[in-house]
């Protein structure tokens, strides 16, 4: 049982300019303060994606929120899959959209990404929870480079009613049971069924391609190779990418 926590959303700090929420939460994570203060900005010059990318949007129209967790407990080993879970949830109470999870923890909206998480963590003291979540960008607006493609919750959806929808949901779904967060990202896998591919080390040596074949315990993505083996792929180990041709 996951102790009692404070809710997200307080103390509040908002930028209109800042180089990247994440950054300024990691700050105030190491100077103290308390779990559920959140930063958000309207406006990032260095957003931070996950593998060293950077994350753009333009101004007002993406929620940039990086939320503090501290301090952090064994139940957090789930961290990444349970955030895009609260993410999926909160989207779809605010639009006629459902949502779908590519491991580890992006949210797509058929077949195209709505939102991406980014943690950053000292445990066992804390973790920034770093979301960014396309709100009413325009399909033009999107950078021409990205690797797959994006889209937006919606028109006439506020951007603070979408925080306020993603800070309940995590308050929620980072202390749940880690069996109810297995379950749930199952019911949200994007990837089951579908051939991915892999560069990395690790467990894994150099490269492969696989049929991915749902999560384990520990949260790691399970894909089925050509000569019958079952792999296991920690997110921190590998980078992936997905056949679209092969939808099921
Ligand atoms: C990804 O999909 O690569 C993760 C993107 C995470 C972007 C968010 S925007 C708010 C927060 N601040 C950052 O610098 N990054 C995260």
């Amino acid at each position: 049982m996951v102790e009692a926590r404070s809710p997200f959303g307080a103390p509040r700090r908002h930028y209109r300019l800042v180089d990247s929420t994440n950054e300024r939460a990691r700050e105030l994570a190491a100077t103290g303060a308390p779990g559920g203060t959140i930063v958000t900005a309207d406006e990032q010059i260095s957003g931070r994606g996950r593998r060293g990318r950077h994350w753009s949007a333009p101004a007002g129209k993406a929620l940039l929120v990086s939320a503090i967790l501290s301090p952090l407990c064994a139940e957090d080993a789930l961290l990444p899959l349970a955030v895009p879970l609260a993410v999926c949830e909160a989207v779809e109470s605010l639009a006629p959209i459902r949502c779908r999870i590519k491991w580890p923890n992006d949210v797509w909206s058929d077949e195209r990404k709505v939102a991406g998480v980014l943690i950053e963590a000292q445990p066992p003291d804390w973790a920034v929870i770093g979301i960014g979540l396309n709100v009413s960008i325009e399909p033009d607006e999107f950078p021409d480079d990205l690797r797959h493609p994006a889209t937006s919750v919606g028109h006439g959806v506020a951007t603070e009613r979408v925080l306020e929808a993603t800070c309940a949901r995590l308050d929620d779904w980072v202390s749940a049971p880690l069996s109810r967060v297995v379950a749930e990202f199952e019911a949200r896998d994007a990837l089951r069924g579908r051939r991915v591919g892999w560069t990395g080390a690790g467990g894994v040596d150099g490269e492969g391609s696989g049929v991915a074949d749902g999560i384990d315990e520990r949260g790691n993505l399970l894909v089925l190779t050509a000569d019958g083996q079952r792999l296991s792929l920690g997110s921190g180990e590998v980078t992936l990418t997905v056949d679209r041709s092969t939808r099921e």
